[in-house]
């Protein structure tokens, strides 16, 4: 924050104006707790403010739209104080597009909202600001003709009509984005290995039969030129993320969860330094604390259940059962600890075993080698009325080693049965250094059904980006919504930048 802006937010002027700065900086704001909200506003705790970057249907371009219901964020430096961000848009809500009815015209535009979108933000003053038709702002949608990293394809085709279903993603160490399909069952409907088709719920493929295995991949897409491409090699399932960092001999290692009751958390090996396209993919046994291969050469009962790896791939879910994967409670957003290096990955909840409230786990890696095999788990941080969160999602650390993350209580239980108090959905910080070390804060709080999700700090840690996904997704028709965010009127899911002495005071460890 700049001296102004720091004198106006203490509202102080005259004698305290010309102290220096250090000993200005030195007075605290105090932390006013966020009561919990459910009004249709996005609220804020004091010292922290929120301005929307950029909002659905806005044209990013002279033939493009930033599409529906953004999710992931991934920030990629240019020079100066510009950027790129990607944004991924998870899925439609019908009502919205065109209309609920399945005609090929709805369909249609429905196509054009889901994928991704790659926009030029540039920092004027201490505001970011989105660079309306940048050359490089472009979509990626259900239409992009994506190939498969992957030798002989799948299916007999070499590429993949779109991608969809982006949830969170991550970012590799030679600045690619990747984006993670997640319920890709939803567009075009799943088919299992005896060739059993179930139907999706929205309903396209009763316009389109497009096979259900060219999706489910993680997608990787270069930020410049938006060049796309589906990673075989992560497997197949309803892929959260991808966490990507280095094993002690400098291999890339993704970890990636599968985020649906009782499946399962995968990770993969590298066999180089600057690729995710080969290498080795393992899945989590917590009970005997090893990664287990995926690779038909080293599984005999995989030999046995599948022609070939590439099959394992695609039936990743089936692969992980048979070598004796961990069932968990809805693996989602993973993330390494600055402090320690340990691997957190947020468990939202399984309420077919009466797990409402969630939890982030600490995997912690022997030796501490992201290469290693073998590892212990814990309960990092448990949801709960004790602790006044549940249903853990996005996570993202700061420098200090504090933990932002969101909440995803799914919108027709907000605030019922076990969530009763809970309130709106809401973006948390658990504490690890100031005075409040070991709280969980509330920082803010979602308009009606919405789910905060893609948090995504700029690099100097002054603004923290951030979805705001399906405000009034329960609303049943235009003349009933539940939710008038931002603007009154329709709903619309919107990218905003949170900053302000909040953050600063948080992410120095000064709170
Ligand atoms: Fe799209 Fe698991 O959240
Ligand atoms: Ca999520
Ligand atoms: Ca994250």
């Amino acid at each position: 924050m700049d001296r102004r802006a720091f004198l106006q937010f203490l509202g102080v002027s005259g004698v305290l104006a010309s102290m220096p700065l250090d000993l200005l900086a030195a007075k605290k704001v105090p932390f006013k707790g966020l009561p919990v909200s459910l009004e249709d506003k996005l609220s804020t705790a004091e010292g922290l403010t929120h301005k929307i970057l950029i909002r659905w249907g806005e044209q990013i371009n002279a033939s493009s739209k930033f599409g529906f219901n953004n999710d992931f964020i991934a920030f990629h430096p240019l020079e100066k104080n510009r950027a790129l961000l990607w944004i991924n848009h998870e899925y439609v809500h019908p009502l919205f597009i065109k209309g609920i009815n399945r005609t090929k015209e709805n369909i249609d535009a429905e196509r054009l909202e889901v994928g991704g979108s790659i926009i030029e933000v540039e920092k004027k003053n201490s505001d970011w600001i989105f660079v309306k038709n940048s050359p490089y702002n472009r979509r990626v949608d259900a239409l992009t003709e994506i190939p498969f990293a992957w030798e002989g394809g799948i299916l007999n085709s070499k590429t993949a009509i779109g991608t969809l279903a982006g949830c969170a993603g991550g970012k590799t160490p030679w600045g690619t984005f990747l984006s993670c399909e997640e319920n890709y069952d939803m567009f075009y409907g799943e088919r299992d290995r005896q060739g059993n088709v179930t139907p999706s719920w929205l309903g396209w493929d009763k316009v389109y039969q497009l096979p259900p295995e060219h999706y489910g991949w993680v997608v990787e897409i270069e930020p410049k030129t938006g060049k796309a491409k589906k990673l075989v090699s992560l497997g197949r399932c309803a892929h959260e993320c991808a966490a990507v960092t280095k094993s002690k001999s400098g291999k890339i290692v993704a970890y990636t969860g599968d985020d649906t009751n009782d499946e399962h958390l995968y990770k993969f090996i590298s066999d180089s330094n600057d690729s995710l396209e080969r290498g080795k993919l393992y899945v989590a046994s917590l009970e005997k604390g090893e990664w287990i291969s995926l690779d038909i050469n080293d599984q005999p009962i995989l030999k046995k259940n599948f022609k070939d790896q590439t099959n394992v791939q695609i039936y990743a879910r089936e692969a992980a059962k048979l070598v004796g994967a961990t069932p968990l409670d809805r693996p989602e957003d993973i993330e390494f600890d600055p402090l320690t290096g340990n691997v957190l990955v947020s468990l939202t909840n399984n309420k077919k075993k009466n797990n409402f409230y969630g939890s982030v786990m600490k995997i912690v890696e022997k030796d501490n080698d992201p290469g290693s095999l073998k590892f212990t788990h814990s309960t990092f941080i448990a949801g709960g009325p004790e602790t006044g969160f549940a249903c853990p999602d996005n996570l993202v650390f700061d420098p200090k080693g504090n933990l932002w993350f969101t909440s995803d209580v799914s919108g027709d239980n907000i605030n019922k049965g076990p969530y009763s108090g809970f309130g709106n959905n809401s973006l948390f910080v658990f504490l690890r250094s100031g005075s409040k070390a070991g709280e969980v804060i509330r920082v803010a709080n979602a308009p009606a059904d919405a789910e905060f999700t893609g948090p995504c700090f700029s690099p100097d840690y002054k603004t923290l980006f951030l979805s705001v996904q399906h405000p009034g997704e329960l609303s049943m028709s235009l003349d009933k919504l539940t939710s008038n965010w931002p603007d009154g009127g329709i709903p619309k899911p919107s990218v905003i930048t949170l900053q302000g002495p909040l953050l600063d005071q948080i992410v120095q460890g000064k709170l």
